[in-house]
């Protein structure tokens, strides 16, 4: 979700919105904004759904109910409430005076609104979030700083609990906005006679690259001209200033038709920038490091924890970092690990794997890690994020910005990250020689070329998911390396195209999902190397005739040359012959596009699946 709030001399309704939609991509149910006349006045709108619903509202009442200079907008995702017109953002006081927006949870809500109720506070919605603007209120009007708005509003902050990201204006205090956070993040963008608070620095980039990003448990009171920081105490306090170097357009869409597009054709640039610099006099280098050699010697055991689309990543790196360094390596759902009793110590490494870096169930795996002793390396893509700014090394996956909000670009990036960590540790503990390590990371690179090579012969595949269009259940198979990339594959269809896909092990579809098949029933066999894996590769010959015998329609993904798959495939999409560990960079590829193409013939946002959103700071 996503918070704006302005101060400055532009219609404040104009800055807003468009705040709004430029973080659209962040996922959302409902939209809403309160802007103040500067005459003691705060108008709300606010509609569940998409912005456009917004925008019609607003030209129901007439954009001439909303001028002023200042305002703040969001869009929800919901968590307590359903999403619906009443629970949408801003929330205000009982006189209308006071609105806030807020990202995250308030973990006290439930005693707190009982104590507001009894004191005859009536609530109008179901969220946590209006227990703040009323707790304000209260100080405002009879605790000790009333009048006061920023006192009061400090002296309300102090009473909750959990994490969030919060923003608070007055009616009668139109020059000042209050913002707060705690553990969710937050941004204060610095323009000359105007200045911006906001979750996402997307909000406020047409305007000014200067920023300053807010610590934890920081509070930030702006005015046109000015910002204080202080911690909830109001004590002094420093934030971080930057300037932001992302160009617009890298956040808007080129010539594609959809965000995600653009990101999948982008994907030999995001590994070849992951992988850029990491490779120093024949020695593998991280970004953040604040582990010792000898910490990475001790490394005897490695946890990757992650969700979803990074989640996949990291069970590519089981394959690669068993294989090159010789330890074990579990790979785990965050919210699986967090509350299990996983096996920590000193010599752990854990390896979070985050596009957002604020992931909560990552987050709290990272958390659930670190009280464990051990230590935490963060593969992320966005720049000081929770993630890693809570481990103990890091290293970004230089993917650029992905709107899409199912992952593309960025899995490729996080498979590259995960196997440079395989090799750092392979160079420390020694079980690879430096020349080893370096033709490896060698390979890595020539891959963005053979992917931009694949990008150029996908239109087979388009022509094939417009035919497969309506299917109602889609398979995907694979071995060895090629089963995580039937996972993703499975994965990208069901967000996208809403049908239903399911990945498995093709070893294990004796096992029961050879039930599943019927006449015509498409099944995506991701084929193993025949050089490489000859062995696999013969198995999943005999796979995809236990399947053709049943009826099953197989579309193989199989290496140039591959005369065994070209002899069993109904649909063959060739890609080119590459070192098995580094085949998924490649065989994903034609899935996405598969995903995609099937989603859009089938008329749905590519972009903005339903229910799902990008980033996903609730538990
Ligand atoms: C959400 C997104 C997925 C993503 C997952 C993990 O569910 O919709 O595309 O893979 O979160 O996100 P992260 O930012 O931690 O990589």
């Amino acid at each position: 979700c996503g918070i704006v709030g302005y101060v400055g001399q532009r219609d404040a309704l104009d800055v807003v919105v468009e705040a709004l939609r430029r973080m659209e991509y962040r996922g959302y149910d409902s939209a809403g904004v309160a802007i103040l006349d500067g005459n003691g006045h705060t108008t709300v709108e606010k509609k569940a759904g998409r912005l456009e619903n917004l925008d019609k509202q607003i030209a129901a009442v007439g954009r001439d109910t909303l001028v002023g200079h200042t305002g703040m907008g969001h869009t929800r995702w919901a968590t307590h409430g359903q999403p619906t017109d009443r629970n949408a953002h801003p929330h205000v006081s009982t006189d209308g005076k006071l609105a806030v927006v807020h990202n995250g949870i308030i973990e006290n809500y439930a005693p707190l609104r009982a104590e507001l109720e009894a004191g005859g506070i009536e609530f109008s919605s179901d969220t946590d979030t209006e227990t703040a603007v009323h707790l304000v209120e209260r100080e405002y009007e009879r605790g000790p700083y009333a009048g006061d708005f920023v006192a009061s509003a400090y002296a309300a902050l102090r009473r909750l609990e959990g994490a969030f990201t919060l923003v608070f204006t007055h009616s009668d205090h139109p020059d000042t906005i209050v913002a707060a956070r705690r553990s969710t993040p937050l941004v204060v963008g610095v323009g000359e006679g105007e200045m911006f608070v906001s979750s996402d620095v997307t909000a406020f980039i047409e305007h000014t690259r200067n920023a300053v990003e807010l610590g934890q448990d920081q509070v930030v009171v702006i005015t046109a001209d000015t910002y204080t920081i202080t911690d909830f105490d109001g004590t002094a306090s420093d934030g971080k200033p930057f300037h932001i170097d992302w160009d617009l357009a890298a956040a808007e869409k080129g010539g594609f038709d959809f965000f995600m597009e653009k990101e999948i054709a982008e994907q030999p640039e995001a590994l070849a920038s992951t992988l850029s610099g990491h490779l120093e006099n024949g020695r593998i280098v991280l970004d953040e490091q604040r582990l010792t050699d000898q910490d990475l010697r001790d490394v005897d055991k490695v946890f990757v924890v992650a969700c979803g689309t990074a989640y996949n990543a990291g069970l590519l790196a089981k394959y690669a970092i068993e294989h090159w360094v010789r330890i074990p390596v579990e790979v785990e759902l965050a919210s699986e690990f967090r509350y299990r009793d996983p096996v920590l110590d000193r010599s752990t490494l854990v390896v979070a794997i985050s596009q957002s870096g604020e992931t909560a169930d990552t987050l709290e795996a990272v958390r659930h890690a670190k009280e464990q002793n051990a230590r935490v390396l963060a593969i992320c893509n966005t720049n000081g994020a929770q993630i890693p700014r809570e481990s103990d090394a890091v290293l970004y996956t230089h993917a650029g910005p992905e709107i899409g909000v199912a992952s593309t670009k960025c899995f490729l990036a996080q498979i590259a990250a995960a196997y440079l960590v395989g090799l750092a540790l392979a160079q420390a503990r020694g079980t690879k020689y430096a020349d080893e390590v370096a033709r490896e990371f060698d390979a890595m690179e020539q891959m963005s070329a053979v992917i931009a090579d694949v990008l150029t012969t996908m239109d087979p595949v388009r022509e094939l998911a417009r035919d497969l269009a309506k299917a109602d259940t889609v398979l995907f198979i694979g071995r060895h390396v090629g089963y995580p990339v039937a996972l993703e594959g499975a994965l990208k269809l069901k967000e996208l195209a809403y049908i239903h896909a399911e990945g498995f092990a093709a070893g294990e579809l004796k096992h029961g999902p050879i039930a599943l098949i019927e006449d015509g029933l498409p099944v995506i066999v991701v084929m193993p190397s025949r050089e490489g894996r000859a062995v696999l590769h013969s198995k999943m010959v005999s796979n995809i005739r236990e399947i053709q015998a049943r009826g099953a329609r197989t579309i193989v993904i199989a290496e140039a040359d591959d005369e065994g798959a070209a002899a069993v495939a109904d649909h063959l999409i060739v890609i080119p012959k590459t070192p098995t560990l580094l085949q998924p960079l490649v065989t994903t590829v034609p899935l996405q596009i598969f995903a995609a193409t099937v989603a859009a013939t089938r008329g749905y946002d590519v972009d903005k699946p339903r229910n799902l959103a990008k980033s996903v700071t609730v538990e």
